[in-house]
């Protein structure tokens, strides 16, 4: 059949508020024309995030009412390390309430003032935390990635000689090297295996450890079923083991990948590591057989960590955010291509011209899609890009895109082509759009509380 269904039905449902554009101009001056401001019942269609907003299914809830609660030793604490040690293939499993945990926790045993950490691209999180201890967060995507138009299809990998180049340089400084896949700044796109192991082969060269951003690890692996020669006919759960069979561990929030509303972790194969990270997590986590969360969670986490593998379930959610993808370009949107998995990235650059980045184009357009139609995305250009943290100068990105992140089960078919349609409407009254100037920020992750004023 040419349509592929939601492999779904629904037992549950949320009903979402209607409002005007007028309500919306309103609320829009009461947040600062921040939607990570707006009261999540005045949106119409939430695309904010794909993080922590899956609906689970009746066996994760199932899960959720078997959970052990006990402080030490939890049944589901073991059910948890099983799953997780199966499908990523580590031996140390450290639980922890979300992905920025994970991180917070590995950098701080590994990385110091003066430290340089590569990845393909940093999620904001992971280099605010690079930051925070002093290192410096450096991003080696591919040159394809720089090119919203082209149709490459591994356009999340890294750029190994710039890699090589870094290490060569500046070995030293280089605490390990990270591997973000999906590439979630560079608008969704996969990495392939050869880049997962190149990477890892010139790591080893230089001794390095290798550590993977896992977050969206199961679309990335669908893609490489999909689209690299030899992987067609690998069973998903193979290709993943593959993919971390190169690595020497893992970052993950379960809130992506794992189809839950909380939840992360880290994985190593050094056991030294892995104790130091227990340690610091015993500090601020919680017991390292729950590391913040609850015994349910940890159930649900294990339960969405079988049913994000299954095949019906991984090619319904590409083509989903292919649907969209392949709409807008067909009306002449500019968006990312080829399609990432988890969102639809609208190219503000290209839709607005007549506003410069500091400016803020990203911004103006994902405040006028929820104006117009009730509809939450994010900036992903100079607003989350912020300021160097040592000059304190505005870093224009290198992209100003629009981020429409697509909930893990949650929107059917209708919700998309309305989303495709406000879009385009949208885009036929660009010339009317207007930027932006900032009126207050933090000193760093700004995108998330600062206020904006329009021009
Ligand atoms: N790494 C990547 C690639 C991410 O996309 C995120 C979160 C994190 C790490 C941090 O995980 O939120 O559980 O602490 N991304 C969300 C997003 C917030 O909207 O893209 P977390």
């Amino acid at each position: 059949m040419r349509t592929i269904i939601e492999p779904f039905r629904i037992k549950s449902v949320e009903p979402i508020e209607l409002s005007t554009p007028g309500q919306r101009d309103r609320w829009l001056a009461d947040a600062g024309y921040n939607l990570f401001k707006l009261p999540a019942d005045r949106v119409l269609i939430d695309l904010l995030t794909d993080s922590g907003t899956a609906a689970m299914s009746a066996a994760q809830w199932a899960a959720v009412m078997a959970g052990d609660e006990s402080y030490a030793g939890a049944r589901s604490w073991y059910r948890f390390e099983e799953t997780v040690r199966r499908v990523f293939g580590f031996p140390h499993v450290v639980p922890t309430h979300q992905g920025r945990a994970a991180e917070r926790i590995l950098f701080s045993c590994t990385v110091k003032t003066g430290d340089v950490v590569p990845n393909n691209a940093h999620f904001d999180t992971t280099s605010a935390n690079i930051e925070y201890l002093g290192g410096q967060a450096v991003d080696l995507p591919c040159a394809e990635a720089a090119d919203p138009t082209s149709e490459d299809a591994f356009k999340g990998n890294m750029d190994v000689d710039s890699l090589d180049k870094l290490l060569a340089d500046r070995s030293e400084a280089v605490p390990l090297i990270m591997l973000t896949i999906t590439n979630n700044t560079g608008g969704g796109q996969p990495v392939s295996m050869a880049n997962i192991r190149a990477v890892a082969e010139t790591a080893r060269r230089y001794g390095k450890p290798f550590y993977i951003d896992a977050c969206r690890f199961a679309e990335n692996a669908w893609f490489i079923k999909l689209r690299e020669d030899g992987y067609a006919d690998v069973p998903v759960p193979e290709i993943v083991r593959e993919m971390f069979s190169y690595a020497d561990g893992c970052t993950m929030s379960a809130k992506k990948d794992a189809l839950v509303n909380i939840g992360g972790f880290l994985c190593t194969r050094d056991p030294s590591l892995a104790a130091r990270e227990k340690d610091l997590l015993i500090l601020t986590e919680g017991f390292p057989t729950y590391g913040g969360l609850a015994g349910r969670d940890l159930e649900a986490i294990a339960q969405g960590l079988e049913e994000v593998l299954a095949e019906d379930y991984l090619r319904y959610r590409i083509v989903s955010t292919a649907y969209v993808v392949d709409h807008l370009h067909g009306a002449g949107v500019p968006v990312l291509r080829p399609a990432g998995g988890h969102a639809v990235y609208l190219d503000a650059g290209r839709v607005l011209p007549q506003v410069p980045s500091l400016q803020y184009p990203g911004q103006s357009l994902a405040v006028e899609l929820y104006r117009h139609a009730g509809i939450r995305g994010v900036e992903i250009g100079t607003v989350m890009a912020g300021c160097d943290p040592h000059t304190h100068e505005e870093r224009p990105a290198r992209l100003e895109l629009v981020r429409l992140a697509i909930p893990r089960r949650v929107y059917t078919q209708s919700h998309m082509d309305y989303v495709v349609e406000a879009t385009v409407e949208v885009f036929e009254h660009r010339e009317s759009l207007r930027g932006y100037r900032i009126v207050d920020e933090p000193p760093f992750l700004r995108h998330f509380t600062a206020s904006f004023a329009p021009l």
